[in-house]
């Protein structure tokens, strides 16, 4: 303890004595002590505001260790610390160079400042061997300075395309060298290093839309690296030619195409800086005012030219571009398929007319595909490519259909073969011929053709008529139908021959019995169709069904008469059967007979007399010789008072073959009657009986005249009793009354005939 007591004052001593060295050296006398510090001088590097330890040779225990600083630029060094072991002092000035310390000989500066830079020189005092001895460490300090962080500077930050611009990045400060880098991010886009600018300008010329973008520079010295915001480039330009596109999209030779009734949207695009402003105009018309032009359904008039302006308000500046927008329509309806049969081929036809553009039509047969043509297609196949059934389509496409529209066509050959047939018209003056082969795609062609095969008229699908005038020397003649379609081979045909009829009669000659029934047969042997069966009756007048008994049987090529009830007043005679066509006509007669049955045999009036009141008469008869007989038919007529007779009637009819008598009633007592008798056998009457008048029974003739008187008839066998009556009361008007002329001795009653009584009355009225 009491070594380092003594040392104390002999250190503060040396120390003393050593700046006054320093001092003198230093800032007095630089021969004697200064050696020029870049011979021997150590360079540290420190950082401002960082930390720096200077060491200094100072070897075992130094008696005093001095530290010295020379400022750049300077000569004049300036102590700044100092130590002995035990203590050691800064000096106050020294806190220009940060915050200084010693670590036992080594100088330590913190939180450096830009005043360290220069020189430091350390001397150290130690003894040895009795001897002191001074050290001297040379340091040169150099304080760097990190590069403050960048900014950059636009000389225009909105220039138009087409001027220069100079991007700068500013630097605060930093220790030289500072080293410059630049990035640049377009908007939207990646950031990307311009590698190939290290300069602290960028230069823009011309500045281009390219060039649009934030921009990034970086500083770099030896101590740091930093780099600046982005700035952004924000370059003027546009509008440029406007772009239109069509949506949906169609491409035509002039422009755009777009379907009707669809929905159509024009976009116009023009590059630009600020946006542009859009106008459409269609044929000179402002119609829409934006980028997107929408049609929400296309029409014929939205045809035309459309035309895109766009304006950028900042520049002022115009752009325009024009399209031409055409639109599409199918043809109506969808395409229609025919088929013309021509010699031994075909023409299919296909025609689908209108539209815009025209449809495309296509044909497609069984064997491939056939020619194609705008709106009509034609298309000849002969018949070896024909398979009966086979299918033919045409397509139609369209630019505006999604689908093509089709339309089919199937060849197919008629059934059977042709049917001839006739028929007369206007009253049989003309005969048709017809033909008939139905069906077929195409349809056959039928022509008729005469005897000579010259053909007749002009050829007709499916059905062929021929009118012929009507005459006599058609009969015989043969007329030809002939056929001809694609798919058959050879032509069919049918004929038919021109006959008058021809007909016969089941017998030619009939009869029947009176009452029967007779049936008149006719049958048709022949004839060119229609042909008319009819029969004449005895009159030559044609018959008519349910007339006279007339009943008419066709029956297919016959035609029977039956007669009922045959009479032969009525039906007896020679019928005509008739068949009649536009040929002509031909008969065939057809004798009647209708025969009665035997007479029956005579009959006589036996007996007749009048029954009570005259109301009623007994009848009796009888027959003469034999004969067949059915009944008897009663027969009377009034025969007076009337001046002639009364006609006949039936008194009783019902009479049976067995009998001979009759009482018959219901007679008026004021009539004289008259009665005959005939015998039947079956609808033949014979001979009548004689006529005869009833007699009065011989006891009852008064009452009978008595009760006739009141009537005023007048009867010849009571004159006298009559005029005697009249006499009484009519007096003096007598009438003369003549006598009858009657065979005398015969009995009025069984006078044989029915002459009337010649009865005059003549009446003389004398007032
Ligand atoms: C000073 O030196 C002594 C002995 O050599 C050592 O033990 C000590 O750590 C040093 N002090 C500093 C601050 O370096
Ligand atoms: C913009 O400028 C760059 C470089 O200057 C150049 O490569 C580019 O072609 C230019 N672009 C236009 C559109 O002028
Ligand atoms: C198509 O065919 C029809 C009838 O055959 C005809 O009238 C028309 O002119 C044709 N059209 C074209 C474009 O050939
Ligand atoms: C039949 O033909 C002849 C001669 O042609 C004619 O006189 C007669 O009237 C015809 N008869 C009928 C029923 O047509
Ligand atoms: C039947 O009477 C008729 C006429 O009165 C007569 O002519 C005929 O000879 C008579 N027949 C017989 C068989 O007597
Ligand atoms: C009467 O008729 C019968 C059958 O009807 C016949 O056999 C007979 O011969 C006929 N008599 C006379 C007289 O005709």
């Amino acid at each position: 303890m009491g070594g380092q007591s003594a040392l104390r004052k002999p250190l503060s001593l040396l120390l003393l004595t050593s700046l006054c060295l320093l001092h003198q050296g230093a800032w007095g006398q630089p021969h004697l002590t200064y050696r020029a510090p870049d011979e021997e001088a150590t360079s540290i590097q420190g950082v401002r505001g960082g930390s720096v330890e200077l060491a200094c040779d100072s070897g075992p225990t130094p008696l005093v260790v001095l530290w010295s600083f020379t400022p750049l630029g300077s000569l004049i060094p300036r102590p700044v610390a100092v130590t002995n072991g035990a203590e050691s002092k800064v000096e106050a000035g020294a806190s220009a160079l940060g915050v200084v310390s010693l670590w036992n000989s080594s100088l330590v500066l913190q939180e450096l400042r830009e005043g360290a830079r220069g020189h430091f020189l350390c001397q150290v005092l130690h003894s040895a061997s009795g001897q002191l001895h001074t050290t001297y460490t040379y340091l040169t300090l150099a304080v760097l300075v990190p590069v403050s962080k960048p900014q950059v500077r636009l000389s225009d930050p909105s220039p138009v395309e087409g001027t220069s611009v100079v991007a700068t990045c500013a630097v605060r400060e930093g220790t030289e060298p500072v080293t410059f880098a630049w990035r640049y991010q377009a908007p939207r886009g990646p950031e990307e290093d311009l590698v190939e600018v290290t300069k602290q300008l960028l230069q823009l010329d011309p500045v281009n839309r390219t060039h649009l973008g934030w921009y990034v520079c970086s500083a770099h010295n030896a101590v740091n690296r930093l780099s600046s915001d982005g700035t952004f480039l924000d370059v003027i330009y546009g509008p440029d030619n406007p772009v239109i596109t069509v949506e949906p999209l169609g491409l035509t030779e002039e422009g755009f195409w777009a379907s009707e009734r669809e929905e159509v949207t024009l976009s116009c695009h023009a590059a630009s800086n600020p946006p542009c402003h859009y106008v459409w105009l269609h044929d000179h018309t402002q119609v829409h005012a934006g980028p997107v032009y929408l049609i929400t359904s296309a029409s014929h008039a939205h045809t035309g030219f459309y035309t895109c302006l766009a304006h950028n308000s900042l520049l002022d500046t115009h752009s325009q571009t024009t399209i031409r927008l055409t639109i599409y329509y199918p043809p109506e309806g969808q395409p229609s398929c025919s088929v013309l049969p021509t010699l031994g081929a075909v023409t299919l036809a296909c025609t689908w007319p209108g539209g815009l553009p025209a449809a495309q039509l296509q044909w497609e047969g069984p064997q491939g595909t056939g020619p194609a043509a705008l709106s009509n297609v034609t298309w000849s196949r002969t018949a070896p490519q024909l398979p009966n059934g086979g299918v033919f389509t045409c397509a139609g496409q369209h630019p505006a259909l999604a689908l093509p529209m089709l339309c089919r066509i199937s060849l197919w050959e008629p059934l059977r073969s042709p049917t001839c047939w006739t028929t007369a018209t206007a009253g049989d003056r003309f005969i048709m011929l017809s033909c008939e082969w139905p069906g077929g795609e195409p349809r056959a062609v039928l022509s008729w053709l005469n005897g000579q095969q010259q053909p007749l008229g002009t050829t007709s699908p499916s059905l062929a008529i021929h009118l012929l005038r009507a005459q006599e020397d058609l009969a015989g003649q043969e007329f030809t139908c002939r056929g001809t379609h694609p798919l058959r081979v050879p032509d069919p045909h049918c004929q038919l021959q021109l006959e008058a009829p021809q007909v016969a009669v089941a017998k030619p000659w009939v009869s029947v019995l009176e009452g029967g029934e007779a049936w008149l047969g006719c049958v048709l042997l022949g004839g060119t169709p229609p042909v008319q069966l009819l029969w004449l009756g005895p009159q030559r007048q044609q018959v008519e069904a349910g007339l006279s008994g007339f009943m008419l049987h066709p029956e297919g090529a016959q035609l029977r008469l039956s007669i009922r009830d045959a009479d032969p007043a009525r039906h007896r005679g020679t019928y005509q059967c008739v068949a009649h066509n536009a040929l002509g006509n031909s008969s065939r007669s057809v004798l009647l007979e209708v025969l009665r049955y035997p007479a029956p045999p005579n009959v006589t009036i036996s007996r007749l007399t009048y029954g009570r009141h005259r109301r009623e008469v007994q009848l009796q008869w009888t027959v003469q010789g034999p004969g067949n007989l059915t009944g008897f038919l009663v027969q009377r007529r009034a025969s007076a008072p009337s001046p002639e007779a009364g006609a006949w009637e039936t008194a009783a009819s019902d009479i049976e073959p067995e009998s001979r008598g009759r009482r018959l009633g219901g007679l008026d007592p004021g009539v004289r009657y008259a009665f005959r008798v005939l015998a039947l056998n079956h609808h033949t009457a014979g001979h009548p009986s004689e006529v005869k008048i009833p007699a009065d029974p011989p006891f009852s003739a008064y009452p009978a005249v008595l009760g006739a008187a009141g009537t005023g008839v007048v009867v010849a066998t009571v004159v006298s009793l009559l005029v005697f009556q009249y006499a009484a009361r009519h007096p003096g008007t007598i009438p003369c009354i003549e006598p009858p002329t009657t065979t005398p001795g015969v009995d009025p009653v069984q006078e044989p005939t029915d002459a009337p009584v010649n009865v005059t009355i003549t009446v003389t009225a004398t007032p």
